[in-house]
């Protein structure tokens, strides 16, 4: 039966629970499984290597494990793939298709701006590869023989830039194109029916969406996750079993936790496009932010992160505002059912080359809101406060200037 997205969210990844007899997912702690014919063994660890099944036993965790296959084949349901890799961090997820694609060269595209450590990792040649940073419309001009992959994030973390994944596709020709869907999810947005290869989700943040699972996961074709899973057998990596069985269970309230927290995100970005003390608001359904009209063609609903930058740059007033803050936890990462708010030049994006930075807008008195499951009227509040706070402060401040001139 053709199911819809939300009873997908609650089904997938459920298919042995009959055989079983189970109604929740079975956590298997099991770092290594007996292998009494030798015979059995051998072909399961042949077939396991290289990123297929496991036949008959699963040999070693590192290898296989049935509570993170569960949560694989349940993601790549949600994202319409054949098949996905879960990985101990979105990072891990990222360096390992990043060395999969080694095979077919050595070069990457990429669009800035995208997560801090992932620029860091590319443009360090930390992996070995050598990276092309492009615009999203110089695509096709950047790709060279040796190009084994065009990396794009879209909407783009911090600054929520939205990036045409077909017409990425497009230019890209045959090599593949990845795209970093964490901010979207597959709620709002499904890069595979775009046409792009691989889709990526730090599930550190919506999918596990509870502030306490590190995470990544990969999805595409068989044929490209295969030699991801290669590279994770051999690397290391395969997301632990407890925190698969987290982002399993997850899944059925993905889409109502997405959505809640958007409506919240929508008010609040509309009353802070509105509000003088702020300025620069960026959230994709605001007027101005989707200038390609991909919030209907690609995304089905602006997301829950938006950026904004305070009226002064001067570091004190940024410190002020994160101070006065009750509700809102000033701190790194994002989709958690609370609230989080961080200045990305000071902390994700500082490994950052200041002048990318600047170029693509991640200024210094940039600040990355998170909106979470609270009542919508008390993270007002709390923005209210802290922005009268602020400027309070800053009337007084130049008040002390101008009597002591
Ligand atoms: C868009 C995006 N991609 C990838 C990552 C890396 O994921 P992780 O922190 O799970 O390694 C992050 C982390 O913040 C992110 O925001």
């Amino acid at each position: 039966m053709d199911k819809a997205f939300a009873t997908r969210t609650v089904h997938a990844g459920r298919h042995d629970f009959v055989k079983l007899g189970v109604h929740a997912p079975p956590i298997d702690f099991s770092s290594t499984y007996p292998t009494p014919d030798l015979d059995v063994a051998a072909r399961s660890f042949d077939s396991l290597v290289a990123g297929d099944e496991p036949e008959g036993t699963f040999i070693y965790q590192r290898l296989f494990n049935p509570t993170t296959d569960r949560f694989e084949r349940a993601l790549a349901e949600l994202e319409g793939a054949e098949d996905a890799a879960a990985f101990a961090s979105g990072m891990a997820a990222l360096s390992a298709v990043l060395l999969a694609a080694k095979s077919r060269g050595s070069h990457v595209v990429a669009v800035r701006p995208i997560y801090g450590t992932a620029d860091h990792l590319l443009s360090s040649g930390l992996l070995g590869l050598t990276v092309t940073w492009t615009t999203q419309d110089e695509i096709a001009a950047a790709i060279r023989p040796d190009t084994a992959l065009v990396v794009i994030e879209t909407p783009a973390n911090p600054t929520l830039e939205l990036v045409d994944i077909a017409s990425v596709v497009r230019q890209a020709g045959t090599v593949p194109v990845l795209v970093d869907s964490t901010f979207a999810t597959p709620v709002l947005q499904q890069p595979l029916a775009l046409g792009a290869t691989f889709v990526l989700h730090s599930a550190t943040k919506f999918l596990g969406g509870h502030g306490d699972v590190l995470a990544g996961v990969v999805a595409g074709p068989h044929a490209f996750i295969r030699d991801v899973k290669h590279v994770r057998a051999a690397t290391g990596g395969l997301l632990h079993p407890l925190a698969s069985f987290l982002l399993h269970r997850g899944l059925p309230t993905l889409a109502v936790r997405v959505e809640k927290a958007q409506d919240a995100a929508t008010e609040l970005a509309v009353r802070l496009a509105d509000d003088r003390r702020v300025r620069n608001v960026r959230f994709p359904s605001l007027p101005g932010c989707d200038p390609r009209g991909l919030l209907d063609r690609q995304m089905r609903g602006p997301g829950s992160v938006m950026s904004f930058e305070l009226c002064s740059e001067d570091p004190a007033v940024m410190r002020d505002f994160l101070g006065a803050l009750e509700i809102i936890t000033p701190a790194v990462s994002l989709g958690s059912t609370d609230s989080l708010i961080q200045p990305p030049a000071a902390l994700t994006h500082r490994v950052v080359d200041e002048h990318a930075r600047e170029e693509v807008g991640i200024s210094r008195g940039l600040l990355r809101l998170s909106v979470g499951l609270e009542d919508v009227r008390d993270l007002w509040r709390d923005l209210d406060h802290a922005l009268a706070e602020v400027a309070s402060r800053l009337e007084m401040r130049e008040h002390a200037e101008v009597t002591a001139r």
